[in-house]
């Protein structure tokens, strides 16, 4: 019997996790004031730097006294900004649950070659925080984005810890509750929750974090990309929109376009509440269904932006082969785009599901995902 295909498609197909969905109804007549052909330095590219820092800080709640900065290289530019600046002062705990968290033990295992114990769980597992020493740095991704699994919430990291945390939110910032005082130093970039574009970091600063630049010397050089302070001060320029280099004004107006609809949208709780509802339609799914789980073991740590699945059919002869091929039939069809698991993950599919993606699209994306299934396993035969 032919596989009949389902009558209703995603009106957008866009899962990819990063660069993720623009915000519904994104043009780029939107971006018509971006003060293109004009110096980031001059007073209207200023202003609007100033602006992007004082809407994340209002929307995202981060505290008065905490430093916002927009820096190079997205999100990696402004982790290893942290790392490079910041540890080598105290030993290092790194904590790792996926490749993203991975890639940061290779560069303070192989590159800062800094005393560091390190940490790691499988795919679909987090690490035990309770058995993490908080007076050493910790560096950990509050999201794994290739494993679909977060940290649930930030008790178990100590309020009067003698180390910095330096946490990777980039796949968490805007669709989930960050713990402010728990956290010293928290990247993202701009294209992951809200749809912005690559290329830009932003790097949140605790005091303590600030304390620790202006205290401490690391024994390696550090390229100007990366200098926060100037003669043993923190260069306060960086954190109210003078930028070390130039943006783009072009990719600060789509960010400050995005942070106007998550307004809209009722800020914070609003872009929670709007991912929570997207990765639930996948749970659902998958608890209705006996051959699909979520890679994440445990519901409390399951992801609501980054849904790792994996399939679970006996009948599935090369796990890999056949994920990829689902994948690529969803693309086929036009209805979902980039959504196979990362390259270094489980077999299965990622579906992103943070805050700009429209609920009636996972919806209908759910039964595109049981005919490419069932499809593949015909296919197969
Ligand atoms: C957890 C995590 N960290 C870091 C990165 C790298 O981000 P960027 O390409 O913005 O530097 C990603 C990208 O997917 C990610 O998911």
């Amino acid at each position: 019997m032919a596989i009949q295909a389902p009558a209703t498609r995603p009106a957008n197909p866009r899962f990819s996790s990063g660069p993720c969905t623009k915000i519904p109804g994104f043009s780029l007549d939107m971006l018509n004031d971006a003060p293109l052909g004009r110096s980031h330095r001059a007073a209207i590219g200023k202003a609007k730097l100033k602006e992007a820092i004082d809407t994340t800080r209002e929307i995202l709640g981060v505290p008065a006294d905490y430093r916002i900065g927009i820096v190079p290289a997205s999100d990696t530019g402004a982790v290893e900004m942290a790392m490079w600046s910041l540890l080598g002062e105290r030993k290092a705990t790194m904590v790792a649950w996926e490749s993203f968290g991975a890639g940061w033990v290779t560069d303070v295992v192989k590159q800062l070659k800094i005393e560091a114990e390190t940490k790691t769980a499988d795919y679909g597992d987090i690490v035990d925080f309770s058995t993490i020493d908080f007076n050493t740095d910790v560096v950990f991704t509050w999201n794994g984005t290739t494993s679909g699994v977060r940290v649930p919430n930030g008790d178990a990291i100590p309020a009067d810890r003698e180390g910095l945390t330096i946490c990777d939110a980039t796949s968490a910032a805007f669709a989930m509750d960050l713990p402010w005082d728990k956290l010293d130093v928290t990247t993202f970039s701009w294209q992951k929750v809200l749809g912005g574009e690559g290329g830009h970091g932003v790097l949140i600063l605790s005091p303590r974090a600030v304390e620790r630049l202006e205290n401490y010397t690391p024994a390696w050089p550090l390229p100007k990309i990366f200098r926060m302070t100037k003669g043993g001060k923190l260069n306060e320029g960086i954190f109210k929109g003078e930028t070390i280099n130039t943006p783009s004004m072009l990719c600060v107006e789509d960010y400050l376009v995005s942070l106007t609809w998550a307004k809209s949208v009722g800020g914070l709780k609003g872009l929670i509440d709007r991912a929570d509802a997207n990765a639930k339609v996948v749970w659902d799914f998958c608890a209705a269904k006996s051959w699909i789980a979520n890679l994440a073991n445990d519901p409390a740590t399951a992801s609501t932006t980054s849904v790792c699945v994996k399939f679970t059919d006996d009948r599935i002869k090369d796990g890999a082969a056949f994920a990829k091929a689902v994948a690529k039939r969803l693309e086929n069809e036009g209805v979902g785009l980039d959504l196979g698991a990362y390259r270094d993950a489980p077999a299965g599919l990622r579906i992103w599901c943070g805050s700009t993606v429209e609920t009636a699209d996972v919806e209908a994306l759910m039964p595109w995902v049981e005919y490419a299934f069932e499809a593949e396993i015909a296919a197969q035969a």
